[in-house]
């Protein structure tokens, strides 16, 4: 963090523009609206979006190449004024409950292919904007000076707002303003801030940060759109940053209100004793509010090294989350396991950059050093061994992850080295 207060930086904002709007709800997934923001003439304005829209340009990108359709013409470069950046998440953005949905997807003209890119990424700013009542947010002009896009719906106001003393760097800015924008410590995680990086000033293959927070380091984290340089797009816009605010919404279908997950409530009888006292702080710590649900559970698959019967019980009984929903989050998530996991766990990647780098060779190593399989953990407890996908440090392929430490171009000859160093 700089030295500058965040209430320095707040008060040298000038509002440049300002919409005031009413979020409404979503009906089959969609909030029917689409936003587009002019920084040249400081102009937001929102769109309809059509059935025709949906049938035809169905999914995030199918939005956001509507959208390139109409802002751009045969001579539109990369650096045209007029060359969007589009972002969307598509119908099922936002549900929680199918893989990817959690996505955003964003494109723009190319600085280093001049055609139409793609690109998706993680991170909340795709599921925000839904909730904010928007299906896809469309980019067009360059402002003069350093401007930020701030779009909450929780006040029901978008605004352009000049931002001249926030930092450059992605990490630095998520930080500043997630803080400057959050109405409380809990309320951090409700922030998400796009960005991309002072090196998308002098390069053409810069990228897009997108910011979560993580609670549990306190401080936000990112997930990049990488590809075809659209954070060069966006910081030749002379924009540092989008920020949107979350805004509690309750979809209209979830796990826990099918009739399975209402019909198998614990009974009282059913709740084990077994370390009742350390689950029930943990969940106390998070006001036995079933929105921190996943949170909770992390907390307890820290302290436990797993989810246990008991606990779900626990979390079900007093936050009034349905088990079908808990059991669902500990099978979806490999952060998660069922079995007690041992005190290291071993995770060899397999995705593609480590396997053609012969990460197979790899896992077979380690399950001949420790004498298990991926999957299971040693008899003393002491290591569970995982093949995962992709750790996201492809160019130190062939990648391994043991605890919080990662090893880059293991052989497998390294292997009974790395593990006589961790038994100590
Ligand atoms: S494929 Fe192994 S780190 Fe990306």
């Amino acid at each position: 963090m700089t030295t500058r207060s965040i209430t320095e930086m707040r008060n040298e904002h000038q509002v440049l523009a300002e919409l005031t709007y009413e979020p409404g709800s979503l009906e089959r997934g969609y909030a029917n609206l689409a936003l587009r923001i002019d920084l040249d003439k400081n102009v937001i304005e929102t769109r309809q979006v059509t059935e025709q829209m949906k049938e035809l340009w169905v999914g995030g990108k199918g939005f956001c190449l509507w959208f390139m359709f109409q802002e751009i013409n045969p001579n539109t470069r990369w650096d045209s004024p007029e060359n969007p950046i589009c972002l969307s998440s598509g119908p099922l953005g936002g549900t929680a409950s199918f893989p990817g949905s959690g996505k955003t997807l964003v494109t723009s003209v190319s600085p280093l292919t001049y055609s139409i890119i793609d690109s998706n990424v993680g991170g909340y700013f795709g599921p925000y904007l839904k909730f904010a009542g928007f299906d896809a947010l469309c980019i067009v002009g360059k402002a003069k000076d350093e401007v930020v896009v701030y779009i909450d719906p929780v006040n029901s106001r978008i605004t352009i707002e000049t931002a001249p003393m926030e930092s450059i760097d992605s990490h630095l800015l998520a930080e500043e303003l997630t803080e400057m924008y959050a109405d409380d410590e809990m309320d951090k995680r409700n922030i998400a801030v796009v960005s991309a990086g002072r090196a998308a000033n002098h390069v053409r293959m810069g990228i897009l940060n997108f910011s979560f927070y993580d609670w549990r380091r306190q401080v936000p984290r990112m997930k990049q759109a990488g590809r075809g340089g659209i954070g060069t797009v966006f910081r030749n816009k002379k924009l540092k940053a989008l920020i949107i605010k979350n805004r509690d919404y309750i979809p209209a279908w979830r796990i826990a209100d099918s009739p399975v997950a209402q019909a198998i409530q614990p009974k009282a009888e059913d709740i084990l004793e077994t370390d009742k006292a350390e689950v029930r702080q943990i969940i106390s710590r998070w006001n036995d509010d079933p929105e921190y649900v996943i949170e909770m559970m992390q907390d307890i698959q820290d302290r436990e090294r797993f989810i246990s019967r008991a606990s779900i019980d626990h979390l079900n009984k007093i936050t009034g989350v349905p088990k079908a929903q808990l059991y669902h989050i500990a099978t979806f998530y490999k952060a998660f396991s069922l079995e007690p996991r041992g005190e290291t766990t071993i995770q060899v990647c397999v995705g593609t950059a480590c396997h053609v780098r012969g990460s197979g060779r790899i896992l077979e190593a380690f399950e001949r050093e420790l004498d298990i399989e991926q999957g299971a953990t040693t008899k003393d407890g002491k290591f569970s061994l995982e093949a995962v996908a992709c750790l996201g440090c492809c160019s130190l392929a062939p990648v391994v992850k043991i605890g919080d430490e990662v090893f880059g171009n293991v052989q497998a000859k390294d292997v009974t080295k790395i593990i006589h160093g961790k038994r100590g």
